[in-house]
């Protein structure tokens, strides 16, 4: 039998894509601004250097203000300098840089996609490329409709068709509730059929995300171990150090729930807990994670008060350094309200996860940037090792680091040498870094590359949005009832507030600090 190639070689072959796509244009509207320039130039100069784009690709930048061609690849270029996970190779940048243009547009005014289409015409045109167009929408969300419903006045987009394709990416926040993101969706749907349609939520092109699947259902250790039967409780925490830094404008109106919660922390959850898909078909995935969505039990009224903390960053330290409390960040009211921490305690009402609790936790300016994913086993009967109370084991715990030093890690009982019975917890542990090398590509690389060979997998469809906005609505309902009481405070620097400790405190259970 021929030697398997070894992996080196199974990457360096390009493994992870089964297809090139098709040449192709992106027109990404808000291309000027923060999101391009930080996220989606640098994604895309890295997929160039892969040579994982299509051979004749043009991407266009379109927003407000006015810029050549010329500025537009410095902006870029200033972009991959600072945020690429590779340097600037000077002849890779060369050849990606003439794939770049800029047109000024207003995306509220349809007179401006006159001068979009006609300048895709030329470039398209000059570049070989036969039609096919990705539009991103990485403006804010107030925009969607009105790019969509231009999109369609000008004849941009031909409804359905494969060939040639016209996709449309949109990014979150879709929607600040479950009825302003159903006006989005029927926005959208009025132009696009769902299958041109994709939702980003940039956790689900996170490597280590789409390893759970592979970690759930391509060992045989895990799977049979995963519900109520053997499963004590499951934590997800997203961690972040900063605050709200320069976002409070979009911030302050959403909060933790909203901005983490409804879409990141949900997805993983969906992950961690659905049934094994019937195949990888895209849409028999996200039926299964749907089901889970589906499947959680609602919070509402007094149980928003006994399930979910909620909280708020007041003066501390990062790293040792003086910061300001939330309400002191540039652009925040004084008195606002809203909360930076968030901790609920969840549950799955169906077969596999009854009565098991889902601790779900995330906050900014907590100590350190970590998101993991733990499983904690139930104890083995105390009748062998742990027959008396002086010898408690600690119990499995199966631990997933979403981020940073990604890699997951078993917690088990070993004996230690010599000639007692002494029992001492050890961890099998794998790092993505020492194993597959150090620089995984960033979610938008891969996220992007789907949407140009049309795979919506890691997308999320509207069913879904919906179902989480559907799950989270009670719990803002209640907040937004509670006008008076004052809202816990955490020092920026610790774990969140005390109420937040004694929620998974009151069921014999302890957060776990990644
Ligand atoms: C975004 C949120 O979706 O995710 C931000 O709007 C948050 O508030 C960010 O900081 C976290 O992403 P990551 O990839 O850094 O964990």
């Amino acid at each position: 039998m021929a030697d398997r190639p070894s992996l080196a070689d199974r990457l360096a072959a390009g493994e992870t894509h089964p297809a090139p796509p098709e040449p192709l244009t992106i027109v990404i509207f808000g291309g000027a601004g923060d999101l391009a320039h930080r996220k989606l130039l640098p994604a895309l100069y890295n997929l160039h250097v892969d040579a994982l784009l299509p051979a004749r690709i043009a991407i266009v930048g379109a927003s407000r203000g006015e810029m050549s061609d010329a500025a537009y690849r410095a902006f870029a270029k200033d972009g991959v300098s600072q945020f690429s996970r590779r340097p600037i190779d000077e002849d890779a940048w060369s050849a990606f840089a003439e794939a770049l243009f800029y047109v000024p547009v207003a995306i509220d005014n349809e007179q401006s996609y006159a001068a979009l289409g006609s300048r895709l015409d030329v470039v398209e045109h000059e570049r070989g490329i036969a039609g096919n167009r990705i539009y991103y929408l990485a403006v804010p969300p107030a925009l969607f409709a009105p790019a969509v419903s231009n999109l369609a006045r000008r004849r941009f987009v031909n409804r359905g068709s494969e060939r040639p394709f016209a996709r449309l990416i949109v990014e979150k926040p879709i929607g600040n509730d479950l009825d302003s993101a159903r006006a989005i969706n029927d926005a959208i749907a009025a132009v696009f059929d769902e299958r041109q349609i994709f939702r980003i939520d940039h956790y689900l092109g996170k490597e280590t995300v789409q390893n759970i699947l592979v970690l759930r259902f391509a060992n045989s250790i895990f799977e049979p171990l995963f519900n109520h039967r053997h499963v004590d409780h499951v934590q997800i925490v997203v961690a972040e150090e900063e605050g709200v830094g320069t976002r409070a404008g979009y911030y302050d109106r959403a909060g933790a729930l909203r901005d983490m919660v409804q879409n990141h922390i949900l997805q993983l959850l969906t992950l961690v807990a659905m049934e094994p898909p019937r195949s990888l078909d895209s849409d028999v995935i996200r039926d299964e994670k749907l089901d889970v969505l589906q499947s959680l039990r609602p919070i509402a009224g007094g149980d928003v008060d006994a399930s979910v903390v909620r909280a708020q960053y007041a003066a501390g330290f990062d790293a040792g350094t003086p910061v300001p409390g939330y309400r002191e960040e540039k652009g925040v009211a004084r008195d606002s309200r809203t909360e930076t921490f968030v901790a609920i305690k969840a549950f799955i009402d169906n077969w596999r996860w009854a009565g098991v609790p889902f601790f779900l936790r995330t906050g900014k300016r907590l100590p350190k940037r970590a998101s993991e994913i733990t499983v904690r086993l139930k104890e083995v009967p105390h009748i062998l090792f742990n027959a008396n109370s002086g010898s408690r084991l600690d119990p499995n715990v199966l631990s997933i680091r979403i981020q940073p030093d990604e890699g997951f890690a078993l917690g088990i009982s070993s004996k230690v040498p010599g000639p007692r019975v002494s029992i001492y917890p050890v961890r099998m542990d794998f790092h993505y870094g020492s194993t597959f090398g150090a620089s995984s590509p960033e979610a938008y690389e891969r996220l992007l590359l789907d949407v140009m060979v049309g795979d919506s997998t890691l997308f999320m469809r509207r069913d879904s949005v919906e179902a989480a906005w559907r799950w989270v609505m009670p719990i803002l309902d209640r907040w937004a009832s509670q006008t008076a009481e004052p809202i816990p405070t955490y020092a920026a620097g610790d774990w969140g507030p005390r109420e937040a400790g004694r929620l998974i405190e009151s069921t014999g259970r302890r957060w776990r600090e990644p």
